[in-house]
């Protein structure tokens, strides 16, 4: 049987902490990729898909307890193969070399030299590197040759005399490995001899191909005007037209600034996005709780409750059916369910997060992700291709149970009033102190303290405000904005000055972990 070649490098995660920034290396140097599982390269491999390269990542475990037989990959002679970290020492041990138990290992930056007969293009021969490694490769392969070392003379790297494999101790794809980006691009480009074949076009091209499949079916959106539902529904909206209807609900706990944002796309994009006013439901719904898990169940349940009304309403009133629904799920949220640590390990849940996660099996929706291969970055990426303005494209993250979590025990109106109103000037002086962009996240949060105070001539007892501003990449763990001074004045002076209600305003320096981000 011919063997059909895949288009994409295949990065076979062995439960490294880094697999998903191999991708995004990879991507950023031109070549698409994608993460699977070793049961999913075998199954492919041996129903005669072949990849045009092969990652094997790092990984937790020890070549000593690994009793995966490797040839099929290995046996593929012409194609490319890249190990790192575990994925070296698994190649190294599979031809014939030795890998030795470490006793102390390498963990953190390290130095690594190119030995005399070997350079890399645009690569100096010493570089800081970043290992994470206990056992390490004793001795070389006889088909391979050492090509770089580590200070303490440890194997860094091994590239074989013949076939198109490289083995790297190090971590390539992390910041910290400095020159990283240009080793990895040595090998796709000099051992590999890939072609590069990623960039925004072909992004586009594959996004708009997964929404061309849904043909004429009618498809929804539950749309909340975030980076990835606005991306992903101004992409399906070119292809589906009339086909595709946003809903947007008000659930009450917004910010101001949502309500002018979902306004500015109503009057300046073409989608159709209808507003749906569920304020009181959600209002009566939440009466009385206090619980932070409580008021997150209670926020996700309502909202699949008045999508379904709205569904059962199209359906009787305009007799349209929806077959799809459209959601701006991302790349990491659809490995991280493949991930080995997934799996095996077990997490503990800290938060409920709501999305609109409980829609499809309630309603017998099928699932439209045209942006499931894409990371976030790419996405905002996509949207100013789209022709979407940067200031909607770059806007922070907005949690699905909105001021829901900001308002700290029973939501009530005047709880929302000042952290509407709060969170509308910290915007505002962020904007106006451009230091937006300085910060992954800012918002006020609402605390149902009393303290004391004096405003104008008389006492005041009044409730608090606290700022919480956090730089992340992937909200996974988060540090305080180290904002100046000044800045933290002019904000607290504000929300004292014109917030009623409202006498001190507090600044949250806790990072995450261990405190989250969101206060409940
Ligand atoms: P935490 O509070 O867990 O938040 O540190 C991490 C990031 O996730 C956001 N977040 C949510 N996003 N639904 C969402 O879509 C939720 O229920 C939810 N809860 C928290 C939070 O704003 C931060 O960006």
């Amino acid at each position: 049987m011919k063997k059909s070649h895949e288009k994409k490098i295949w990065i076979v995660d062995f439960g490294s902490q880094y697999t998903q920034l191999i991708t995004r290396k990879s991507r950023e140097l031109g070549y698409s990729s994608e993460i699977i599982t070793l049961d999913e390269c075998r199954e492919r491999i041996n129903s005669n898909k072949i990849p045009q390269c092969l990652v094997l990542s790092g990984g937790p475990q020890s070549v000593f307890e690994d009793i995966n037989d490797y040839s099929f990959i290995f046996n593929n002679i012409e194609l490319p193969i890249l190990g790192i970290c575990y994925g070296m020492q698994l190649m190294a041990s599979y031809f014939g070399g030795v890998v030795e138990k470490g006793l102390i290992g390498e963990y953190g930056h390290a130095e690594i030299h190119c030995l005399p007969d070997f350079s890399i293009p645009k690569c100096s021969n010493t570089m800081s590197v970043w290992m994470s490694h206990s056992d390490h490769v004793a001795k070389v392969p006889s088909s391979f040759n050492k090509i770089i070392e580590s200070s303490n003379h440890l194997v860094a790297a091994i590239l074989h005399k013949d076939r198109p494999i490289m083995g790297l101790q190090f971590h390539p794809e992390v910041e910290h490995s400095k020159q990283g980006k240009l080793i990895l691009d040595y090998f796709y480009r000099d051992v590999a001899d890939l072609e590069t074949d990623w960039n925004a076009e072909e992004m586009l091209i594959e996004a708009l191909s997964l929404v061309k499949k849904v043909g004429d079916k009618k498809v929804l959106c539950a749309f909340s005007g975030g980076v990835d539902s606005l991306v992903a529904a101004t992409l399906a909206a070119k292809v589906l037209g009339g086909n595709l209807h946003c809903f947007f609900v008000d659930n009450g706990l917004l910010r101001i600034q949502d309500y002018h944002h979902i306004k500015k796309l109503q009057e300046q994009t073409y989608l159709k996005i209808e507003i749906i006013d569920a304020k009181e439901d959600f209002l009566q719904a939440l009466k009385d709780v206090d619980d932070p898990e409580k008021k997150r169940k209670i926020i996700g349940k309502k909202f699949i409750d008045i999508f379904e009304r709205k569904l059962k309403e199209y359906q009787q009133k305009y007799k349209i059916h929806f077959e799809y629904l459209l959601q701006g799920t991302l790349y990491p949220d659809v490995i991280e369910s493949i991930s080995p640590h997934i799996a095996g390990g077990k997490s503990v849940m800290i938060k409920s997060h709501h999305n609109v996660g409980g829609l499809p099996e309630r309603m017998n929706l099928k699932l439209l992700e045209p942006l499931r291969f894409l990371f976030k970055d790419e996405v905002r990426e996509m949207g100013v291709a789209l022709g979407l303005s940067r200031e909607w494209v770059f806007r922070h993250p907005f949690p699905g149970p909105g001021l829901g979590v900001r308002i700290l025990g029973v939501v009530g109106p005047e709880a929302i009033r000042m952290v509407q109103e709060s969170d509308q000037i910290l915007y505002e002086e962020l904007i106006e102190a451009n230091l937006y962009q300085s910060t992954w996240q800012a918002f006020t949060v609402f605390l149902p303290v009393k303290t004391v105070g004096v405003k104008g001539d008389g006492r005041a007892y009044e409730n608090v405000i606290c700022l919480r501003m956090v730089n992340s990449s992937d909200g996974m763990t988060a540090n305080w904005s180290h904002f100046p001074h000044e800045f933290l004045e002019a904000v607290s002076r504000r929300i004292t000055n014109e917030v009623k209600g409202i006498t001190r305003v507090v600044y949250d320096i806790t990072s995450k972990p261990p405190g989250t981000i969101e206060w409940e």
